[in-house]
């Protein structure tokens, strides 16, 4: 593991202002990365406070391994089984507040060992976790056309998602593809140079490929519902995304578990079932974007979207 590597957190003091720290309070990072959310949530917390932490990476587990202190715990497992960490530590329904920084860190992308990069030289494999699931050098070889075109449609909103599947096809028939600047020539090959200029032409590819082998928007989805029985009435969620498809669904969590059912009018309903029609178990709180200082020193914050919610008692 290269320990010079680094992360810049994004949005730190916004988006540990909005979980309103009390010092004794039971805080959860469910995405740890290098620990710079978690470092400034214990700077917060007082003697009697805990902070819980989640990532999938080992190397990020190592890394939170070194922190010592008691009043922080960390565990390398996938964020939705959060509600099973929680329910083991005892803490269902009493959470003050939760975090989640989605997505791959810098210090993931510039390791080029990790095979996250399409600017550097290294094996194919895009896994959080190298030690789970398949890599993406292995589910190319073994994936049809239909396949790779649609992951790479539907999780990189790639024009050239058909072309570009083929031309990975052809490709791994002669040999198999395993380093990323394999990769790269190839998807460069099927693209049009006029398509070339603006944006990296491997870069909706590799961020397809990188969702679908981590399986990431299916990890946000079974964690949302969960959130609302591990926090206390009060606490905070606050999400960070970095592309549309993952704030879409946090987006719309929000927005379904803080909206009153409409009851058409003459309807016949119960005074119970009024009251449960009333429940709105969030408030929104905000949504906050990177200032243009923040993104000019960490270009990586450019696309993230901070959002807040509360639970309601
Ligand atoms: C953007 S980084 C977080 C950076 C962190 N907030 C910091 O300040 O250093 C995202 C981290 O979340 C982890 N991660 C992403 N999806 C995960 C999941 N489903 N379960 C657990 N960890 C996940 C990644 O391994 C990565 O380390």
């Amino acid at each position: 593991m290269n320990y010079k590597l680094k992360h810049i957190p994004v949005m730190k003091k916004e988006l540990i202002d909005s979980l309103q720290i009390e010092k004794s309070g039971i805080y959860i990072d469910a995405t740890f990365g290098f620990g710079g959310h978690s470092n400034e949530i214990l700077k917060r917390l007082g003697k009697n406070g805990k902070l819980y932490s989640i990532d999938r990476d080992p190397n990020s587990v190592r890394i939170g391994n070194n922190i010592q202190d008691s009043r922080f715990s960390i565990i390398n497992e996938n964020f939705s089984q959060l509600f099973n960490y929680a329910k083991n530590k005892k803490i269902i329904g009493k959470v003050n507040g939760i975090i989640f920084d989605l997505g791959v860190s810098s210090f993931q992308i510039d390791d080029c060992n990790r095979g996250f990069s399409f600017k550097n030289d290294g094996p194919l494999d895009m896994r959080m976790n190298p030690n789970c699931g398949i890599s993406a050098a292995d589910w190319l070889f073994k994936s049809n056309v239909n396949e790779i075109s649609s992951v790479l449609k539907n999780f990189g909103e790639e024009r050239f998602s058909k072309k570009i599947a083929s031309a990975i096809k052809n490709n791994n028939k002669i040999k198999k593809i395993t380093s990323t600047l394999e990769l790269v020539d190839i998807i460069k090959k099927a693209t049009p140079i006029r398509n070339q200029f603006k944006k990296h032409p491997a870069r909706r590819s590799f961020q397809a490929i990188r969702i679908y082998i981590n399986q990431e928007l299916e990890e946000i989805k079974k964690v949302l519902e969960d959130t609302l029985k591990i926090l206390k009435p009060g606490g905070r969620l606050s999400i960070i995304s970095f592309h549309s498809l993952e704030d879409r669904i946090v987006k719309r969590f929000m927005i379904k578990h803080s909206t009153k059912a409409i009851v058409p009018y003459g309807m016949a309903i119960t005074e119970k079932q009024i009251q449960t029609l009333k429940i709105c178990k969030l408030k929104i709180i905000d949504r906050v974007l990177p200032t243009q200082n923040e993104i000019k020193n960490n270009p990586r914050a450019r696309s993230s979207i901070l959002r807040i919610a509360e639970l309601q008692g």
